[in-house]
């Protein structure tokens, strides 16, 4: 019996899975490709491979490379069948023995392979989603699985595939939900994903790329882009704001400069956003209040400085909001603990100095390694200088360097667990926990 995943399969999965969203501390790639050279030799790898076997041209010339006695029930399944035995020769180590059954021409019957009638020929079966997750499988991605043409799901979530996305994952028109979590991916951002015309989940948290982020991601009519735990440093590309995803999180890079002002662009369908653990270092834009639609908002472990705006108080769909392990100042605006929704306020080493007693009410809440008068657990006296001094408001450009306190600041590694996430939940699991 063939495996199916029928067309209306791809809704629903998003409502179903409860997801915590991040494990932390990553410290998962023992033998992780690093470096530019290895990650273009990789990729030089997949390159030669594929052109060795098939050359430059057109599908056509797969042909020769299958042996002649399969069968096949349409010539997309012929393609698939290249596809993955291209694939099975890039796995160098396969504990599970998930490709042991990826052989002869029934390709919907391989382990991790999902077949539904063709969208544009519902007359054929074709691949339409592969779930590798939890694999265990190390290796890379070859430019054959450009072939998979169909498939609407690419989920290989905590597997050990190194080197890169190839490019030819550009044919992949379909393509839908893309999770390359708790993998060992290197370099550059994998801009072929902006050539996607029909992604919707970008996941690429938990592996090793670096460098800049797209300005084009921000331009994407994406539900959810999940970078987080990668190497990306840059400054927020300003057009972040122009995305219309509900749920972005950048949460441990290198990310610094400002939040910038377009941010309240987003006003209508943001519902979490975390960009906790980088070097975000700014103030606390008041305008932050337009976000209507948050739950979650976590900015812990950056530089920010400043006061904490009044206009927060206005986000009445907040749940968690965590502004822990920040530099900020003066006097928590009462409006926040009285949020009506708000579960867990975690405010713990800054400066802040004033706390209203309704603060005091709040189920869960974490006051400490602050300057409050008459509360346990407060930064001693000689520990603290004043606090620094609030920039001007700030949205573009980086505020004056603050006078860093001469305190031992907070451990730049963030290892706390992040706020369950409550908006849109998505399909794949995410990474273990990897403690
Ligand atoms: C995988 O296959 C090998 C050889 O057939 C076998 O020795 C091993 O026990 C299998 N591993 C699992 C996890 O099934
Ligand atoms: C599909 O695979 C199962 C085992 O994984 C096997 O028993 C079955 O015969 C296969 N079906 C076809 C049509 O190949
Ligand atoms: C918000 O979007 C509007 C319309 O696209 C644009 O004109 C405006 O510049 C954006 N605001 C910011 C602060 O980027
Ligand atoms: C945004 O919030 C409004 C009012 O609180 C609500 O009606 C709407 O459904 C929310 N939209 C999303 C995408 O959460
Ligand atoms: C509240 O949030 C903080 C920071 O995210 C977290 O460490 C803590 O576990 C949360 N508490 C509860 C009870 O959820």
């Amino acid at each position: 019996m063939k495996k199916r995943v029928s067309s209306n399969i791809f809704l629903p999965i998003f409502f179903n899975i409860v997801f915590t969203l991040i494990s932390p501390a990553s410290s998962h790639a023992t033998t992780t490709l690093t470096d530019h050279s290895q990650a273009s030799f990789i990729k030089q790898r997949q390159l030669l491979d594929y052109r060795e076997q098939f050359g430059y041209g057109s599908d056509d010339q797969f042909d020769d490379s299958v042996p002649s006695q399969l069968v096949f029930d349409n010539p997309r399944l012929k393609s698939a069948y290249i596809a993955f035995q291209a694939w099975k020769q890039a796995i160098i180590s396969d504990p599970l023995n998930l490709t042991l059954n990826w052989v002869g021409s029934d390709v919907c019957n391989y382990t991790g392979v999902f077949c539904s009638p063709a969208l544009d020929d519902p007359s054929i079966e074709t691949v339409a989603g592969i779930d590798l997750n939890h694999g265990d499988l190390a290796g890379y991605l070859p430019e054959e699985l450009g072939l998979l043409t169909d498939i609407a799901l690419f989920h290989i979530n905590s597997n050990r595939f190194c080197g890169t996305l190839p490019w030819s994952f550009q044919k992949l028109k379909l393509l839908f939900e893309l999770d390359l979590s708790n993998n060992r991916f290197v370099g550059k951002f994998p801009y072929v994903v902006l050539r996607l015309p029909s992604l919707k989940f970008l996941d690429l948290r938990f592996n090793e790329f670096e460098g800049k982020i797209p300005k084009a991601l921000f331009e994407k009519d994406l539900d959810a882009i999940f970078i987080n735990h990668n190497r990306f440093a840059s400054q927020l590309p300003d057009n972040i704001g122009n995305s219309p995803v509900s749920v972005i999180v950048l949460a441990n890079n290198k990310f610094h400069g400002c939040l910038p002002m377009s941010i309240v662009n987003m006003s209508k369908t943001l519902n979490e956003l975390i960009l906790t653990n980088n070097g975000l270092r700014s103030c606390f834009p008041q305008e932050i209040g337009l976000l209507k639609n948050l739950t979650v908002l976590d900015v812990s472990n950056n530089k920010l400085v400043g006061q904490l705006p009044d206009s927060i108080g206005e986000l009445v769909n907040l749940e968690q909001l965590n502004v822990a392990h920040n530099m900020l100042s003066g006097s928590i605006p009462e409006r926040i603990c009285s949020l009506p929704n708000l579960q867990n306020f975690s405010f713990d080493y800054n400066f802040f100095t004033g706390e209203p007693p309704v603060c005091l009410d709040l189920e869960i809440f974490d006051d400490s390694r602050n300057c409050f008068t008459g509360r346990p657990l407060q930064r001693s006296r000689l520990q603290y200088p004043p606090p620094p001094p609030s920039p001007p408001p700030c949205w573009q450009q980086s505020p004056p360097t603050p006078v860093q306190p001469s305190i031992p600041t907070p451990s730049p590694t963030y290892n706390g667990p992040l706020p369950p996430f409550k908006g849109v939940e998505y399909a794949s699991p995410p990474p273990p926990p990897l403690y």
